[in-house]
C-alpha cells in the first residue's frame, strides 16, 4: 500500500526564547510520520499560515514517497516563488518527507545520501566578547573543548545597543543599532592582530561581517585581514551587491564564505561556477529543504566550492540534523557552524531560556564531542518532538529590533 499523506501540522515553539517552526507530516501508516524544520524566526506566523492553509490541503492524499515531485508541486503552486517564507514552509514538508523516507528504508539519511565519508563533522562555535580579554578567554575555552575552528566577533556584529543614538547622528534620528563601518573595520583588524599575537596560528579563525558594510569597505577589510590567515570571512557582501564578489575576489586571498541569506539557485549558481567564493553557506530551510540542499552541495562539488551550512540558534535540532546528515556524506564539506544546542556546555549569551528546555522538547539531537558532531543512527533524521513540552514555550511575535541597523547618518543598513 502506498504511503499517503493524511495531515500536515505546524508546531511553533520557543524553548530558548528563539521562535522555532516544526512541521509534522502524518501518513496512513500507523505510527509513521516525519518532522521537518521551517524556522523563519521573525515570520513564524507566515510560515505556519502557508503550511496550514495551503500546503496541507495541496498535499493531503498524495504519495509521501514522491519527494521530488511534491517539492516541485509546492514550489510552483503559488506561481510566484523563491521567497523565504514560502521556502521555509516547503522545507518543513520536504525535510519531513526525507525523514519518512529514512524510516521506510530503516536507515539514517546519511546512508541514503551515499554513506559516510567522515565519522564526525568538524564544527565551529562563536567566541564573542566585549573586549580582547573576554574574546580570547572564550577562544581558549572552545580550544579546550576540542574545537579547531572558531568564529571571533567583538560585541556580535559591531555597533551600538538598540536605542543609543550617537552624537554623530543628525537631529531627530531614529532609534536603531548604529554602526560606524570605518571604526568597525579598524577594530576588527586590531582584534585579529591581538588574537594572533596572544594565541598564535594553530587555531583556525573565521569572522562574520554580516553584510553590514559597503562593498569597497569589505574589500579593504578582507585585504587587511590577510596577515591573520582566516579560514574564511563570512558574508562580506550583501546579497543585493553580490556582483561585487568579483572585485573582492580579485583583490584578496582571504577565503570567502557567502550565502546564509540566499533563497534560490539564481543567487548562487554564477558565483559558484566562477569560483567567486570558497564556501557556500546557505540556511537549508530558507532554500526549501534537503532536496535543494543536496542539489546545491553536488553542484558546488563540481566547481571545488565547499559547504559551510548556516547553523545558528534560530533553527530546530531537526534542521541541525539535516545539516549533519548531508555533512557526513559530502566530499566537498568545508565546516559546519554549530550554535551549541547541547547542554551543559551552552554559551548562555547566545541562547536564552532554561538550559535544558530544548532537550525537554526535542530528543535525538546530534551530539557534540571534542570538536566534532555525530548523528545518531536512528532511521531518517533521528530527531523527535514532545508536543506537550513544545506547547509550554509559545513563540513571540513582537517587533524585531536587532535588524534595525543604521549608519552614522541614521539611514538603514542591511542587518
Ligand atoms: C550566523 C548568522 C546568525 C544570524 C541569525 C539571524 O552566522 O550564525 O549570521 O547569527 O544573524 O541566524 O537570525
Ligand atoms: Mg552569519
Amino acid at each position: 500500500m502506498s504511503v499517503k499523506i493524511t495531515k500536515i501540522r505546524t508546531i511553533c515553539t520557543a524553548p530558548q526564547g528563539i521562535n522555532l517552526v516544526v512541521i509534522k507530516v502524518e501518513t496512513n501508516q500507523p505510527g509513521l510520520y516525519g518532522l521537518g524544520c521551517g524556522t523563519f524566526a521573525y515570520r513564524h506566523f507566515a510560515v505556519k499560515t502557508i503550511v496550514d492553509e495551503y500546503l496541507d490541503p495541496l498535499l493531503r492524499g498524495r504519495n509521501a514517497e514522491n519527494i521530488e515531485e511534491l517539492w516541485q508541486l509546492m514550489h510552483q503552486n503559488a506561481y510566484w516563488r523563491n521567497g523565504p517564507s514560502e521556502n521555509n514552509a516547503i522545507s518543513g514538508v520536504d525535510m519531513a518527507l526525507w525523514d519518512i523516507k529514512g524510516k521506510l528504508a530503516n536507515m539514517p539519511l546519511y546512508q541514503l545520501f551515499g554513506g559516510k565519508v567522515r565519522e564526525g563533522v568538524p564544527v565551529y562555535r562563536h567566541a564573542d566578547g566585549r573586549d580582547i580579554e573576554e574574546i580570547c578567554d572564550n577562544i581558549l575555552m572552545y580550544k579546550d573543548m576540542g574545537l579547531q575552528i572558531i568564529r571571533c566577533q567583538c560585541n556580535g556584529y559591531g555597533g551600538s545597543d538598540y536605542g543609543y543614538i550617537p552624537e554623530t547622528a543628525p537631529e531627530k534620528a531614529s532609534p536603531g543599532l548604529y554602526l560606524d563601518s570605518k571604526k568597525y573595520i579598524r577594530d576588527t583588524v586590531q582584534l585579529f592582530e591581538s588574537i594572533r599575537n596572544r594565541i598564535g596560528f594553530d587555531i583556525d579563525l573565521v569572522h562574520d561581517v554580516h553584510e553590514r558594510i559597503a562593498p569597497i569597505e569589505a574589500i579593504k577589510l578582507a585585504k587587511e585581514l590577510e596577515p591573520y590567515d582566516l579560514f574564511f570571512l563570512e558574508d562580506p557582501i550583501s546579497t543585493e551587491n553580490i556582483d561585487w564578489l568579483r572585485e573582492l575576489r580579485s583583490h584578496t586571498t582571504t577565503p570567502i564564505a557567502q550565502g546564509e541569506l540566499f533563497n534560490n539557485p539564481c543567487e548562487w549558481k554564477k558565483i559558484i561556477a566562477e569560483h567567486l567564493i570558497d564556501f557556500i553557506r546557505v540556511h537549508i530551510s530558507q532554500i526549501g529543504g534537503i532536496t535543494p540542499a543536496k542539489k546545491l552541495q553536488i553542484f558546488a562539488e563540481q566547481f571545488g566550492v565547499r559547504t559551510a551550512w548556516h547553523g545558528p540558534g534560530d533553527m530546530t535540532p531537526i534542521a541541525h540534523a539535516a545539516n549533519i546528515h548531508i555533512d557526513l556524506s559530502a566530499s566537498n564539506f568545508g565546516v559546519q557552524e554549530w550554535s551549541g544546542i547541547e547542554p551543559p556546555n551552552f554559551v548562555i549569551q547566545e541562547l536564552k531560556g532554561p538550559k535544558d528546555a530544548l532537550t525537554d522538547v526535542f530528543s535525538g539531537l546530534p551530539e557534540y564531542k571534542n570538536g566534532y558532531v555525530y548523528a545518531n543512527d536512528k532511521p531518517g533524521l533521528g530527531v523527535d518532538i514532545n508536543e506537550a513540552e513544545a506547547a509550554k514555550y509559545p513563540c513571540d511575535s513582537s517587533v524585531t529590533i536587532w535588524t534595525q541597523t543604521r549608519k552614522r547618518d541614521g539611514s538603514l543598513q542591511t542587518p
